[in-house]
This record gives C-alpha cells, sequence and structure tokens, in this order.
C-alpha cells in the first residue's frame, strides 16, 4: 500500500484525495495545507491526519510518495522537496510558471543524480479513456499517416478575476493542457502561432486573453489545431479529432445520459457536457494516479515526465509572444 501525503488542499486536491482513496494500492495518509481548516477538511473526508505544517510531511515517515496540488509558483520548491526527502512526486500542471525556474529545477535534479526519485507531471488528459484510444489508434496506424489534430478546449465559465490575476496567463493554465494533448499525438512542436481574442467585457480588466487559436506544427508538417474558450453556454467542450491518410477518429463530449430528445421544436437533444474537470476528467485523473503508482511499483520513470511539463511550457511561452507580435514563433 503506497502512503500518500497531499500537498495543498485546493479544487484539485480534493479531486486526488478522491482518486487516492479508491485506488485499492494507494491511501491517504495527510494532507497538509497552509490553510488548516482547508487540509482539514479534505483530510477528514478520507479519514487522513491534516497539517499546516507542510514542510513535514514530505520528511513524514508514514509517507512513501507525495500528490503536489499548491499553486503553480510553489511547484518547483514542492518537487525539490520531495526529491530531497526521497519521495516520488505527482506534481499538477504547469511545472512552473516560466522557463527559467524549470532551468533551475533541471540543475537541482541532476545534482541529486540518477538515483533521485521519479516525477510525474499531471497532464490528466493523457489518460481520458477516449483521447487514449484515439492515439492509441493512430499509433497503431489505423488513420495511417497523420496530418491533422484539431482540439476544441472551452471552459463552462471563466474561474474568478482573481485567479486569472496570478495564473500566468491563459496559455499557460488552460491551454498548457492542449499544448501537452498536441504533443502526445505529434511530439516535439517545430512552430507556433497564435491568435489572443478579447471578446468577454467581463474579463475586459485582467488584461488576459478570453479566447485563443493556436496552430501549431511539428518538423515534419503535422498540425494541431487549439480552440479555446474561457466560456461555453452548453458546457465543458472538450474534443478531439485526429485526421490521417486513411480516415479520421474523433472523441466527443461526455454528457451525463445518453438521451436524445425529439419535439417540436428540436430534434436529437441531448443533456449539456459534463459540467467541468472535476466529473469530465475524474476516470483520467484515477488513471492518472494508477500510472504514477505501476511506475512507482515497477521501478520506472513515469510519463509524462519534468521535461514534458517544460516542453508544454516552453510552447506556452511561444504562444504568448505569438500573439502579442502576430508573428510564427520557430522553436
Ligand atoms: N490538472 C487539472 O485538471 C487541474 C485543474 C485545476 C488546477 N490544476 C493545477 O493545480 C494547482 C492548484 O490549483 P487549484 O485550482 O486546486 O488551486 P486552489 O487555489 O483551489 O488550491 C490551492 C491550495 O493550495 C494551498 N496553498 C497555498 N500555499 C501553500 C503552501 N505553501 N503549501 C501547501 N499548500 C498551499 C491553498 O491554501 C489552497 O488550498 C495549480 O497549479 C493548477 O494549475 C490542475
Amino acid at each position: 500500500m503506497l502512503r500518500i501525503g497531499l500537498i495543498g488542499a485546493g479544487r484539485i486536491a480534493r479531486v486526488h484525495a478522491r482518486s487516492i482513496a479508491q485506488n485499492p494500492s494507494t491511501t491517504l495518509a495527510v494532507v497538509g495545507d497552509v490553510v488548516l481548516e482547508a487540509a482539514s477538511d479534505v483530510a477528514s473526508a478520507h479519514g487522513a491526519r491534516a497539517t499546516a505544517d507542510v514542510d513535514s510531511v514530505f520528511a513524514d515517515a508514514e509517507v512513501d510518495a507525495v500528490v503536489i496540488c499548491s499553486p503553480t509558483p510553489l511547484h518547483v520548491d514542492h518537487i525539490l522537496a520531495a526529491v530531497r526527502a526521497g519521495k516520488p512526486a505527482l506534481c499538477e500542471k504547469p511545472v512552473a510558471m516560466d522557463s527559467a525556474a524549470v532551468d533551475e529545477l533541471r540543475r537541482r535534479l541532476a545534482e541529486a543524480g540518477d538515483s533521485a526519485p521519479a516525477v510525474m507531471m499531471g497532464f490528466n488528459r493523457r489518460f481520458d479513456p477516449s483521447f487514449q484510444a484515439v492515439h492509441d489508434a493512430v499509433e497503431a496506424g489505423e488513420i495511417g499517416t497523420l496530418e491533422q489534430v484539431t482540439i476544441i478546449s472551452r471552459d463552462p465559465a471563466a474561474p474568478p478575476k482573481e485567479y486569472i490575476a496570478v495564473s500566468g496567463g491563459i496559455f499557460k493554465d488552460m491551454t498548457i493542457h492542449d499544448f501537452d494533448t498536441a504533443r502526445y499525438f505529434l511530439g516535439d512542436i517545430a512552430t507556433v502561432s497564435a491568435l489572443g481574442q478579447h471578446l468577454d467585457p467581463e474579463l475586459a480588466d485582467t488584461g488576459d486573453f478570453d479566447g485563443a487559436i493556436v496552430t501549431l506544427a511539428n518538423a515534419a508538417g503535422v498540425s494541431a489545431t487549439i480552440t479555446n474558450s474561457r466560456h461555453c453556454a452548453s458546457g465543458y467542450d472538450q474534443r478531439l479529432e485526429a485526421f490521417g491518410t486513411l480516415g479520421s477518429l474523433t472523441a466527443d463530449n461526455v454528457r451525463p445520459t445518453t438521451v436524445r430528445r425529439n419535439t417540436a421544436t428540436l430534434t436529437e437533444a441531448q443533456d449539456p457536457y459534463l459540467d467541468f474537470f472535476l466529473e469530465r476528467y475524474e476516470a483520467a485523473y484515477a488513471r492518472e494516479l494508477g500510472a504514477f503508482v505501476a511506475a512507482i511499483a515497477q521501478g520506472r520513470r513515469p510519463s509524462p515526465g519534468i521535461e514534458d511539463g517544460a516542453a508544454a511550457l516552453r510552447v506556452a511561452e511561444a504562444a504568448a509572444e505569438s500573439a502579442r507580435t502576430g508573428a510564427v514563433v520557430r522553436l
């Protein structure tokens, strides 16, 4: 049984706490958050201990591995604390606020040597059963040679403005998932072209884009197009298409039921999409944890790792530059 310490007790920590409690190979040992009430709230739901002394979680002899769900600016420090304590870590995305911080992280990890414990990045969409099935079908050659990937990713509603202010901007906060999905299919990205949109008057004073269209290509010219919006009236819009020489594969939105309604005013009407990431990617988070646990048990480096986090962040920075300058950025 792998005893896990949770770092942070906010929105995503609650999702991981549930996955840890439900996985037969893991148990939630302790939750650490600077806000003790938040830690206690998550811990008590799963019979775990709570502490506001976050450093003590890394030192805890009854913790075998950690899941890092703290705010992004703290990820590098928390990854390094896990490595120093000799504990594998699953860290939420993005790996850091900027590539300079990742370079410093790499330097410190290199000092820790090859025997340093494993670090996995929380790019949960790689573990979504439908997206993974599309990926595996592409890899198996079912649609011939891959030419284009289309990713649609729209949130049901914008997060609070206070969140946007410290999020690092739409490309690092939101599109980062799609950049990783694009890399999952295309490998290394060679060119980045982005259009940022300011269409939502409610978000006008945030200084951040509320929508974006990004086109990526790898060195062979295979493309990925990403469409993002911070709002979507019909729910959490998460779709994917892979197009190749022999056909295409699509992963559609997920709804609470499969009921189709036909009336005098509409036909084929279905429920709105599952509301947000907690519901839509519940299975993906559980399978992501399973992959982390399996890698530790088998002594393998888990995937995606720090280098995947670093690469997605570089693409995010290139997209921000392209949206600002209008130029195509070459990586
Ligand atoms: N993979 C996903 O789908 C997904 C979804 C949401 C958020 N995230 C990522 O997860 C991270 C957390 O996001 P969130 O939405 O849960 O944020 P949140 O604001 O809801 O929670 C963050 C928590 O961290 C706590 N915290 C602050 N300082 C701390 C410290 N020094 N040590 C420990 N805990 C501390 C806060 O008190 C808070 O409870 C971010 O990096 C975000 O990008 C990933």
